[in-house]
């Protein structure tokens, strides 16, 4: 990999100008500073510790349609990405802070959590009223329980929640800027499903949206509607020309600016940036991967289908060739040797069920040795210069 040369200038203006009214027109979480605090005495610690510290983001981002927010948008991402991909960090030696979409899956809990049982189907009652596992799930589950109690004893693993779009942005910028004193040993690994669009804070309602006009009726007197307002009640210029006008809700969402190019350049310019770029169509997968490498100029993008994420992704880095990695198509690792196309995968030639291997235990090691590779480089450059 070369690493793309860390930029000794800030943002270009027009970056830092959006970014600042960004952050200036969209309040922070109310526990930002907590979060902060947090976030840096587990970063402190282990950088005294010369150990390799990884931000994981995961989950989806919500975009709220009131102040008081009752109602909205949001995305398919459970975290399964992310929460996998953290258990595979702690397992490579990294101290791992895991910023997730609140209630989404957490590394080691994701194996009872969210699963097809409810979480009491792995109990049984054990002697003495005692609870214990049912024996058939105990092994996995004493190994789970091992692994996540080490991770906590030895404070490997932070875990902080977001809700909101704007919640997450806060929180990853206060990260990022954090994590840079870390130089090339932070890495930041952006699974989180990031939404594009968003309601900004002077288009939105303070109170929940009214279906009905029975709050406007309580306020003003009744009076004849006018000539203008009885033109408004309908239209017929879509598939329901029966639905009034004023009974429904027309939702126009802003772009969220795109903070990856403010990332790599200001909050965190020595790390090494790792992106994910999620498609639905096979055929732009890989432009559009090179298309975001190119554009915010950091260090890989991680392709993924919506359909296939589970099977297969796409390493996208400057100046390597594009690697494609793959569960092999029976679902266990040593089913069969690695398929070798450098295309997507059919998805309809696919299994129905998930498969049985994690790709995120493949996608790690991957990631930690360009990880590597990204450390020396950037030693080798301070060394020159
Ligand atoms: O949780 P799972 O169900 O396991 O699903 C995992 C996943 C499919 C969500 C994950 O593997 C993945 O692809 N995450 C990234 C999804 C995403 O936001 O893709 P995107 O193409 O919209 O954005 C690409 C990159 O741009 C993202 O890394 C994001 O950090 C960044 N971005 C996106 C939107 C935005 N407004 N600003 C950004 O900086």
């Amino acid at each position: 990999m070369i690493p793309h040369t860390p930029s000794e200038s800030p943002p270009s203006n027009l970056a830092a100008l959006a970014e600042d009214h960004y952050f200036n027109a969209n309040p922070p979480p109310k526990d930002l500073q907590k979060h902060m605090e947090l976030a840096k005495d587990f970063i402190e610690f282990h950088s005294k510790a010369g150990r390799r510290l990884v931000l994981v983001t995961s989950g989806g981002t919500t975009v709220p349609l009131e102040k008081q927010t009752v109602r909205f948008i949001d995305n398919f991402s459970a975290g399964t990405r992310g929460a996998t991909s953290a258990e595979y960090f702690l397992e490579a030696g990294y101290a791992v802070l895991f910023l997730h979409r609140q209630f989404s899956l957490l590394p080691y809990s994701r194996h009872y959590s969210h699963a097809t049982d409810c979480f009491l189907d792995f109990l049984r009652e054990g002697p003495n009223g005692s609870v214990v596992a049912r024996d058939e799930d105990a092994g996995k589950m004493l190994n789970v329980l091992r692994k996540y109690r080490e991770a906590r004893d030895k404070n490997m693993l932070l875990v902080l929640p977001f809700v909101s779009i704007s919640d997450y942005l806060h929180e990853l910028r206060g990260i990022a800027q954090l994590m840079k004193p870390l130089g090339p040993e932070g890495l930041l690994y952006l699974a989180a499903a990031v939404s594009d669009f968003f309601v900004p804070p002077e288009r939105m309602s303070e109170h929940k949206i009214q279906s009905t006009d029975a709050v406007e009726a309580f306020n003003k007197k009744p009076s004849k509607p006018s000539a203008s307002e009885e033109e408004e009640t309908f239209d017929n210029f879509d598939s329901s020309p029966s639905v009034p006008r004023s009974k429904r809700l027309v939702v126009d969402l802003d772009p969220v600016p795109k903070f990856l190019k403010n990332l790599v350049e200001g909050w965190s310019p020595e790390g090494m940036i790792v992106s994910f770029k999620l498609e639905t169509d096979p055929k732009i997968l890989v432009h559009k991967a090179k298309y975001s490498l190119d554009r915010y100029q950091h260090h890989l993008v991680i392709g993924n289908l919506l359909s296939t994420r589970k099977w297969e992704v796409v390493f996208v880095s400057p100046g390597n060739p594009d690697k494609w990695i793959r569960i092999p198509q029976g679902g266990k690792l040593d089913d069969a040797k690695e398929a070798e196309k450098d295309e997507p995968l059919d998805p309809k030639s696919l299994p129905e069920q998930e498969p049985e291997a994690e790709i995120e235990s493949l996608i790690i090691p991957a990631v930690a040795e360009l990880h590597t590779k990204y450390i020396k480089t950037m030693e080798g450059k301070k060394l020159e210069a």
